[in-house]
This record gives C-alpha cells, sequence and structure tokens, in this order.
C-alpha cells in the first residue's frame, strides 16, 4: 500500500513509500479507502518534531471498504468523513468507527476532508461561550484554516461576529464568510467587548483581545502562531471576571463522530462552506505543505485521490 511517511533524506523529509502492510482495523475500527485529505497547519510542525518513519495524515475522506467488525458505526460502502491521529496520507487508513460520520449526497470528499480538526476546533471552541445567539463573537486570524470555519458557524449560531485578519487585502475574504465587522488591527479601543473570542494567533493579538472581553468573555486560545502572548493582571482592567481558557479540539473523544455529522450536515445544507485554498492530487503532498507554510493558502489545503 502506498503512503507518506517521514524520510530525513527525501526532498522535504516526506517521501511517498508504497510497501506499507495493508492496515489491519481492531475490532471498533472501520477500513476507509482515502479519496481525499486535509493538511492542517498544525501538522506541519508535527513533521519537524516526530522521528524518521513517522506517518502523518489526520483529517480524512473516503469510502468504507470494510464496515467495523464490532458492528459499530458507518456501514461497509459508505461515504463517510474522519479523523485519525495518524497514518491518514495514505491509500487505506483505520478510522475507529466513532471518529467517523456518513456524509451526506451532495458533499464531496474534498470538501469533507477539510473539516475534521479544523471543523472540530471551531465548532467546539464556539461552544466554550454558548450560548452565542446575539452576542458579540470575535475571531482571530479569521481566514486561516479554523477561522473561516469559526466566523461561518458563529454567523449561523445567531452571533455578532468580528473578524480579524492579517491584513487588509484579507478583508474582502472575511467579508465574503459572511462576518458582520472585519478588522485587521484590535488596537481599537471602540470593539467589543467581546462574549467570546476565538484565538489561534496568541502574541499581541491575544492581548489585545482580552482588552476587548466583556466582564463575563471568555476567550479561547488554541493557537499561538504569532508567539506567546504577554498577559498579566492589568489586562483585566477593563474585564474584571473575564477569562483566557486553554482549548484543544481533540476532546470529548467519543462524540468526535457526531460533531462531524454535524458539520457535514451543515455543509449538506450550505450553511458551511468549506473555503479550499487549494486541491492538489495527493502526489503532491509536498508542494502543499510548502504552500501552507508559505502562507499561500486561503482557508484549507486538500489533496485528493484521483
Ligand atoms: N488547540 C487545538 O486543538 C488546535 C486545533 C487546530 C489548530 N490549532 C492551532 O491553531 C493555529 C491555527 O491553525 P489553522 O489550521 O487555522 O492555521 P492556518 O490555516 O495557517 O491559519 C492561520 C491564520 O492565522 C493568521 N496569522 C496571523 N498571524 C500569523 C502568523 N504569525 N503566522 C501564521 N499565521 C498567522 C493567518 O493569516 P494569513 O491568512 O495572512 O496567513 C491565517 O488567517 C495553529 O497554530 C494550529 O496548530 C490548534
Amino acid at each position: 500500500m502506498r503512503g507518506w511517511i517521514t524520510d530525513p533524506s527525501a526532498p522535504g523529509g516526506l517521501r511517498l513509500a508504497d510497501d506499507f502492510a495493508e492496515p489491519e482495523p481492531a475490532a471498533n475500527e472501520l477500513l476507509l479507502e482515502v479519496r481525499a485529505y486535509a493538511i492542517n497547519r498544525g501538522e506541519t510542525f508535527l513533521l519537524q518534531q516526530r522521528p524518521e518513519g513517522w506517518r502523518p495524515g489526520q483529517d480524512v475522506a473516503g469510502v468504507v471498504v470494510r464496515a467495523a467488525a464490532d458492528g459499530s458505526g458507518p456501514r461497509e460502502g459508505a461515504r463517510v468523513v474522519g479523523v485519525v491521529d495518524w497514518e491518514g496520507w495514505a491509500e487505506r487508513v483505520c478510522v475507529p468507527s466513532h471518529w467517523a460520520a456518513e456524509l451526506p449526497d451532495g458533499v464531496s470528499f474534498e470538501d469533507a476532508a477539510s473539516l475534521p480538526i479544523a471543523g472540530l476546533t471551531a465548532l467546539r471552541a464556539l461552544r466554550v461561550g454558548a450560548p452565542i445567539l446575539g452576542r458579540r463573537v470575535l475571531v482571530t486570524g479569521a481566514t486561516g484554516g479554523v477561522g473561516q470555519f469559526a466566523v461561518q458557524l458563529a454567523v449561523a449560531g445567531g452571533a455578532d461576529v468580528t473578524a480579524q485578519v492579517s491584513g487588509p487585502e484579507r478583508e474582502a475574504e472575511a467579508r465574503e464568510l459572511g462576518a458582520h465587522h472585519v478588522v485587521s488591527s484590535l488596537e481599537d479601543e471602540s470593539l467589543g467587548p467581546f462574549h467570546l473570542v476565538l484565538d489561534g494567533v496568541g502574541g499581541e493579538t491575544l492581548t489585545h483581545a482580552v482588552h476587548r472581553l466583556a466582564k463575563d468573555g471568555v476567550a479561547a486560545t488554541y493557537g499561538t502562531l504569532g508567539g506567546p502572548a504577554q498577559l498579566g493582571l492589568m489586562d483585566f482592567r477593563n474585564s474584571g471576571g473575564a477569562s483566557v481558557r486553554g482549548f484543544f479540539f481533540a476532546e470529548p473523544l467519543e462524540t468526535r463522530g457526531d460533531d462531524l455529522a454535524t458539520l457535514a450536515r451543515f455543509v449538506a445544507a450550505g450553511s458551511l462552506r468549506p473555503r479550499l485554498g487549494l486541491v492538489r492530487d495527493w502526489e503532491q503532498t509536498r508542494e502543499a505543505i510548502q504552500a501552507l507554510r508559505d502562507r499561500d493558502v486561503r482557508g484549507k489545503a486538500v489533496l485528493a485521490h484521483s
């Protein structure tokens, strides 16, 4: 079987191998024929951290070639989206049945593959501030992989959504996502006060966002692309009672499939439109990783099996 593996002697430290053993699913795992997968920014970091011989790949969509032996999850032949811990950048992969969801008709494998980590992060981080109906929500890095889903889901959830983007050239994209207000900088003291902030940028962006929190507001910090934030007591002087909460998409494990089903349903209904900034054949995975590292991708980078 073919799949990508880390190899320091290969270009970009990644090699497309053709000699993997067929995956052997556990009783609660289905065997998926992968039709498309997405690359997450976080995976570009993992590639540099993991040892030689590591097999990456977390976001997958495809067809079930063997249902889980214990009878759980999608049936054989079903089109599904799934999330795995690794080994998804391959022809086939084992997926825990409760980490997969059947796709409604009309949702493409490419759109589906964009959903798992970025979509789960956006959906679950918005729940940190639930209910958001009628409340002010700020999404930083709003045209990124997570940000584009967060803006759309917050709008669909009835929030008044402010999108912070990296520069004026990204503002039109944020408006297309449905954001009610779009800014490049958070230094304007008239912004907010925000009930909820979703932040994957960190650094000064998070510090400014904390200054714009409402008194009961919460900033869910899920990434630090711009470095760690410097925060102290006086950063909360206008918002005593507000909090900053570290957020990880992974938990709860047991409802990942349910949440993926929700995201896929939103896509089918048209209330969530994945922005695919790059779609290539999976043999061009290395080029896609480089584009993501160079910040050349608007939204998600997806690789498809031809
Ligand atoms: N905690 C969790 O469970 C979790 C889950 C998912 C992701 N993450 C982390 O969250 C972060 C964002 O993930 P993502 O997939 O949304 O990434 P992404 O697709 O690369 O998007 C990043 C967004 O942040 C903006 N940005 C602002 N300052 C930046 C800087 N200094 N470097 C790079 N981008 C910057 C980018 O602007 P441009 O459009 O100008 O590039 C883009 O809009 C990553 O650090 C990732 O590892 C964590």
